[in-house]
C-alpha cells in the first residue's frame, strides 16, 4: 500500500469515527434539550424528571445504571470525537506538501478552523457547565438535589446567563457544520440531496441552539422564577 492510500484510509476511518460519535452526541443533546424544556412546567415536574434520570434502572441494570451507562458512552463519544478531529487536522497538515495543494486547502481550512475553535469552546463550556449545574463547585448558591433552584438562581446572574447564551450560539454553528459534513463523512452524500442536507442542518442547529437559549432568556426575563 502506498504512503498516500494508507493516509487516505486512515482519514476515512477517522472521519467515520468523528461522524458516528458526533451523531451520538447530537442524539443525546436532543434528549437533553427536551428534558430541560420541562423547566417551563415548573419546579416539581423538572425536579421529578431529574430524579427519574438519576435513579432509573432496568431489569438488567441496577438503580442509576442507565445514568452511568449513558455517562460512559457520552464520555467515550466526546473523547473519540476530539481525538479523531485532532488527528485528522494533523493528517491534513502532513498531506499538504505542494503550494497548489496548500492553496486548494484554504477554503476547507476555513471551515475546519471554525469547527476546531467552536469545538474547543464548546468543550470548555461543557466542563464549566458540569462545574456549575452538576457538581455545583462554581455555583454561588448550589442546593444538592434541587436542579430547578440551581438553574434559576444560576441564570439570574446576568454574566453567567450571557455565557450560556453565547456558548449555545457557538454550539449552533458547530452543529450546523457537523450535520452538513456528516453525510459526506459516512459516504452518503449525493449532489442531488445537497439542498435537503442544508435545510436539515440549518433547521436542526437552529432548533437546538434556540431551544437551549430560551432557558437562560426565560430566567432573565422572569418567565421562569
Ligand atoms: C441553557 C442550556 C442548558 C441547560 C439549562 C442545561 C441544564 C443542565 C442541568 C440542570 C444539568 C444537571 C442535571 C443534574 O445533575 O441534576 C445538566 C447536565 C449536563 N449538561 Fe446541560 N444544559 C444546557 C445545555 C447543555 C449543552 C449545550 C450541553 C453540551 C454541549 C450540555 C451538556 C451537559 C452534560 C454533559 C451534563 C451532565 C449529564 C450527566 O450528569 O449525566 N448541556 N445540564
Amino acid at each position: 500500500m502506498t504512503w498516500f492510500s494508507n493516509l487516505y484510509q486512515h482519514a476515512i476511518v477517522k472521519k467515520a469515527i468523528m461522524a458516528v460519535s458526533g451523531l451520538f452526541f447530537f442524539g443525546w443533546l436532543a434528549g437533553h434539550l427536551l428534558g430541560n424544556l420541562k423547566v417551563f412546567q415548573g419546579a416539581d415536574k423538572f425536579n421529578a424528571y431529574a430524579e427519574f434520570l438519576r435513579t432509573m434502572g432496568t431489569p438488567l441494570l441496577p438503580e442509576s445504571g442507565v445514568l452511568w451507562l449513558v455517562r460512559g458512552l457520552l464520555t467515550a463519544a466526546i473523547i473519540l470525537h476530539i481525538w479523531s478531529a485532532t488527528s485528522l487536522t494533523l493528517l491534513n497538515r502532513r498531506a499538504r506538501t505542494s503550494d497548489y495543494e496548500k492553496r486548494q486547502g484554504l477554503q476547507l481550512d476555513y471551515a475546519a478552523r471554525t469547527m476546531r475553535w467552536s469545538g474547543y469552546l464548546v468543550a470548555f463550556y461543557i466542563v464549566y457547565h458540569l462545574m456549575h449545574l452538576t457538581w455545583g463547585n462554581v455555583h454561588h448558591d448550589f442546593i444538592p438535589g434541587d436542579p430547578y433552584a440551581n438553574l434559576v438562581s444560576g441564570f439570574q446572574v446576568v454574566p453567567i446567563a450571557l455565557v450560556y447564551i453565547g456558548a449555545n450560539i457557538l454550539l449552533g454553528f458547530h452543529l450546523y457544520h457537523g450535520l452538513w459534513s456528516l453525510f459526506q463523512s459516512l459516504g452518503l452524500a449525493h449532489p442531488a440531496y445537497n439542498p435537503w442536507r442544508r435545510h436539515f442542518a440549518i433547521t436542526f442547529s437552529i432548533v437546538m441552539s434556540l431551544g437551549f437559549i430560551s432557558i437562560p432568556v426565560a430566567v432573565l426575563t422572569g418567565v421562569i422564577s
